[in-house]
């Protein structure tokens, strides 16, 4: 059986099929009986779960009545199959209507009949995902102006969890995380809010393409309160000073400011534990600098058994690094992120968990989406799709030529496909590119 899973309504794919509608806008809530009505009609035949005067129960659509709260509706009848199988115009009404969240299916994988057809397909997924990038770019400037409000704002008073979610999430959504994740290498970051946004970006698609391909189940509730998580992971930065925070300058190991800097796990999960938090999220706020070596200097808070460490909060702390290294800071030079993944690969199984890296890797490739190489040709490419079953040869697209010259239409190339080319080094952007990095790859009309 096709594997299920949870979307958004913002990263519904043509030709997905919706088996279950899951999350629903306010107006579904404590339900008028207009809206009743609406939802009878629509999605007359099928099932719903609800919550009636404080109890969860399920129901023919037919029968809810006013005052019951929508959560799920379920056994959707093939007659609806205008409602549930994806087609162009169907998220922006979905979107309109309050319809939010989805159990769905993967579209069905027909084989391309021939070469042709399967690179037309693959052009096509890459400029779907450079057009993602596009809003993805606006989308994180607003998460991390929310990111600034959240975490500001409760160095005065903490926020409630709705809050947060609502901010973070209500522009999260407007991309995918997926693209925003690529954004995050093309683009510089500072050390608190973009951080944030873009190591929730990062852990939310590997996270969820980890739990996918192993068939497990997710410990969140759904894929935002993934992303509001590993966005939570500094929350008590909120309670560092900002000119500690801010600083450029390396403090000494044993410095006032280093101890305070340090203290930002232990203050975390005392913030999301007074807001009522789940113990997982507490956990990763809590113990995402404990390293697999707990007696390492560089793990913290001290004495922490590395067991009571939940992998969700392994996968963080991978990100975390991962994100600081490709997100160029003040004090330091960005790293390219197929460097960045050679870095942390020598430090697993020392600092980090060998099977939640291999894990981490295995979705986001040695040569990550968004990156740049140059090819064994010295022609020059940005890495577009990365395939589960041979990291090291990517779809890239080609937009530089060996001497220099930019193509005119950039080409799409299948380096599974080459025996001649393959990917020679990988660059960093910025030094090739400077600013323009960004521009550049948002510029590319693939053919
Ligand atoms: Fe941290
Ligand atoms: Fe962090």
């Amino acid at each position: 059986m096709a594997l299920m899973q949870n979307v958004t309504v913002s990263e519904l794919k043509i030709n997905m099929r919706i088996v279950e509608f899951t999350k629903f806008a306010k107006p579904y809530t404590n339900m008028e009986e207009k809206i009743c009505k609406f939802v009878q009609h629509n999605f007359r035949g099928s099932a719903a779960e609800i919550m009636r005067g404080g109890k969860k129960a399920t129901c023919p659509v037919a029968k809810i009545i006013p005052g019951d709260s929508l959560l799920k509706v379920i056994k959707i009848p093939d007659t609806l199959r205008k409602l549930t199988t994806v087609s162009k115009g169907l998220p922006p009404e979905l979107k309109k209507r309050g319809f939010l969240e989805f159990t769905v299916e993967p579209p069905p994988k027909k084989a391309p009949t021939s070469k042709q057809e399967q690179h037309q397909e693959n052009v096509n997924q890459a400029n779907e995902f450079i057009q993602n990038m596009k809003k993805g770019v606006a989308a994180r400037d607003k998460a991390t102006d929310a990111a600034r409000d959240v975490l500001d704002n409760a160095r005065k008073k903490p926020p409630s969890p709705e809050e947060v979610k609502e901010n973070i999430n209500a522009v999260m959504s407007e991309s995918s995380p997926e693209a925003i994740s690529a954004i995050a290498s093309l683009k510089s970051s500072d050390q608190t809010y973009a951080h944030c946004v873009d190591a929730a970006a990062i852990f939310q698609t590997a996270y969820h393409a980890i739990k996918q391909k192993k068939g497990e189940n997710s410990l969140f509730e759904n894929p935002q309160m993934a992303t509001f998580g590993a966005f939570m992971h500094d929350f008590g930065k909120a309670k560092v000073p900002k000119n500690v925070l801010e600083s450029t300058v390396r403090f000494e190991r044993e410095s006032k400011e280093m101890h305070l800097l340090q203290s930002h796990p232990v203050f975390g999960a005392e913030l999301l534990e007074g807001m009522g938090m789940a113990k997982h999220i507490i956990n990763m706020a809590h113990y995402h600098h404990v390293k697999m070596d707990p007696s390492l200097n560089s793990s913290y808070p001290q004495g922490v058994n590395y067991d009571d460490v939940l992998m969700e909060t392994r996968l963080v702390s991978i990100v975390d690094v991962y994100q600081a290294l490709i997100g160029r800071r003040s004090y330091k030079k960005s790293w390219a992120p197929a460097a960045a993944i050679r870095y942390i690969d020598a430090l697993a199984g020392a600092e980090f968990d060998p099977d939640v890296w291999d894990d981490f890797v295995s979705v986001m490739g040695i040569y990550p989406k968004g990156s740049l190489v140059e090819l064994s040709d010295e022609s020059m490419a940005f890495v577009m799709n990365v395939p589960d079953d041979d990291l090291e040869s990517p779809q890239v697209a080609v937009f530089r030529d060996a001497d220099g010259n930019d193509l005119e239409r950039p080409i799409l190339i299948d380096l599974q496909e080459e025996d001649e080319l393959e990917i020679e080094q990988d660059l960093d952007h910025y030094e090739v590119l400077g600013e323009e990095a960004m521009e550049i790859f948002l510029r590319l009309e693939i053919s």
